[in-house]
């Protein structure tokens, strides 16, 4: 069993999803956890149900809101040594239609936000001499998809910061890594079927199954599935393992 008795870690957009899973399997596991995101009333809900949580809003997207986020954090708590960069949305159009706004809108959150969440992170795990980076990325980030071009290319870009930061951390006792889910049952989910629905008229059986499709296993992924993960690249077990994009899809890539 992983023990992070001692150890402090961030989760960005732990207030639902799977960072909430996360967050909640690493205050389980005896870490102190502080989860970040816009909306307080979320990460507030998540705090009061388990004493090692704790919370601070900040947006990934705005470097001096995370980095006074971490900031107060680390006064709180020490040092962030698990830093889980997930926080994320995901926006679709078919590429004619994609405009500038909605290509910064995906490129901001899903890839910016992690260089900012690891940078805030980065200097303090030296400190330490151990740390873990974990980016929850996507299958996105691996395949393309159609419809979500903008997105796809984050996550792309997201796996490649990860293999380029695992090399130049590789002698300082951090890992750094990418989680790769499929299509996963959370909220943002819920979002992606309701606009299939919107968008093509399909009931929500035929939404859900145009997305379960890609899935060998023919399932959505689950969010403990996702924190298990996680988890698990945290503890010692896994202190060879950086740079690596960790493919959660049921054999889908
Ligand atoms: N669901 C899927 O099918 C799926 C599949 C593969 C990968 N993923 C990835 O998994 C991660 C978690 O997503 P999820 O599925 O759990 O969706 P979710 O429930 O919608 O969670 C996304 C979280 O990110 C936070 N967030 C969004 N924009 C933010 C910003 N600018 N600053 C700070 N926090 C922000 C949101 O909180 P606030 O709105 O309060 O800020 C929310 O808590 C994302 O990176 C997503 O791309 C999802």
């Amino acid at each position: 069993m992983v023990d992070l008795t001692g150890k402090h870690a961030v989760v960005t957009g732990g207030g639902s999803g799977a960072g909430a899973a996360i967050a909640v399997a690493l205050a389980d596991a005896g870490a102190v956890v502080t989860v970040m995101g816009r909306r307080m009333e979320p990460l507030m809900a998540l705090a009061d149900q388990h004493a090692n949580i704790h919370c601070q809003a900040a947006d990934v997207t705005d470097m001096d809101s995370l980095f006074a986020a971490f900031d107060a954090a680390s006064a709180d708590h020490g040092p962030a040594g698990i830093v889980i960069a997930n926080a994320g949305a995901a926006e679709s159009a078919p590429f004619h239609r994609m405009d500038m706004e909605l290509w910064n809108r995906m490129l901001s959150v899903n890839l910016t936000g992690t260089y900012l969440t690891a940078q805030a992170g980065y200097e303090d795990m030296k400190g330490l001499g151990w740390g873990r980076i974990i980016a929850i990325a996507s299958t996105a980030g691996l395949r393309g998809y159609p419809y979500v071009s903008g997105y796809s290319a984050a996550k792309h870009g997201v796996v490649g910061l990860v293999k380029s930061l695992a090399l130049e951390a590789a002698k300082t006792g951090i890992t750094v890594n990418a989680v790769c889910p499929g299509f996963m049952e959370t909220p943002m989910l819920d979002e992606s079927i309701r606009n299939i629905m919107e968008k093509t008229g399909r009931s929500e059986e035929e939404a859900r199954k145009s997305l379960v499709k890609d899935n060998p296993q023919g399932r959505f992924i689950q969010v403990q599935e996702v924190a298990d993960m996680v988890l698990w690249l945290c503890g010692e077990g896994a202190a060879s393992v950086t740079g690596q994009a960790l493919s959660l899809s049921g054999g889908e890539i």
